[in-house]
């Protein structure tokens, strides 16, 4: 699996173990999430370019390194992606954010686009579409393919869990695409769930079940 990246850290290991766990209250799943979102960002964001600019120390000038936050747009797959934004947008406050609405057709597992906001100048801009799960990779794949169409200069894939058939799907369509993971799990089953996985995110990111 090429240009997978398992973030096998510790701190993002226990609080996904955590987040799995079917009693933990929605409370405790969102701040877990936001907290995971974090550092997957300094993972995600380790290859960002960055520029020199002169600061004024209290005792001298010198020159030092920021990045361009405003380059970086998130990408949100509605609606479970949201859940992701926030802890991403704490640690790099200055990104853009665009939104793609896209829902499952229950009975074909295709996907379904219903919404679709980005920022301008795309073409400028480096690109981290975010879903907590990739499970059949539907998704994110017509997500990429869509976002392909305005030309920007990088797209990366950031989810919680993966499955071995999301990555095979969105890995054959979007070779170029790197993901970046907490975890692969094992399989998908026949309702387009992630096993043994952590049930329906959205619906845990926002206590709707
Ligand atoms: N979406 C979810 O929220 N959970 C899964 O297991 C698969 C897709």
């Amino acid at each position: 699996m090429s240009n997978v990246h398992v973030l096998d850290h510790p701190l993002v290991q226990h609080k996904l173990t955590l987040m799995r766990r079917k009693d933990a209250s929605t409370n405790s799943f969102r701040r877990l999430l936001n907290e995971l979102s974090m550092l997957m960002a300094y993972e995600v964001t380790r290859d960002m370019p960055m520029q020199d600019i002169e600061v004024e120390t209290p005792l001298e000038t010198m020159t030092s390194k920021v990045i361009d936050g405003k380059k970086l747009v998130l990408v949100s797959i509605l609606r479970a992606g949201n859940g992701i934004l926030e802890g991403m947008l704490s640690v790099v406050p200055g990104a853009r954010v665009g939104h793609i609405g896209l829902y499952r057709d229950p009975k074909t597992l295709t996907a379904v686009e219903y919404y679709f906001k980005m920022p301008s100048e795309m073409q400028d801009r480096d690109i981290i579409v975010v879903d907590p799960m990739l499970a059949t990779g539907n998704s994110a794949s017509a997500a990429v393919e869509r976002l392909k169409e305005m030309n920007p200069k990088s797209i990366k894939f950031v989810c919680l869990l993966a499955c071995p058939e999301g990555i095979k799907n969105l890995q054959t369509a979007h070779p170029d695409v790197p993901i970046y993971t907490a975890a692969i799990d094992r399989e998908l089953n026949e309702h387009g769930y992630i096993l043994p996985g952590l049930g329906d995110a959205g619906d845990r990111i926002f206590g709707t079940k």
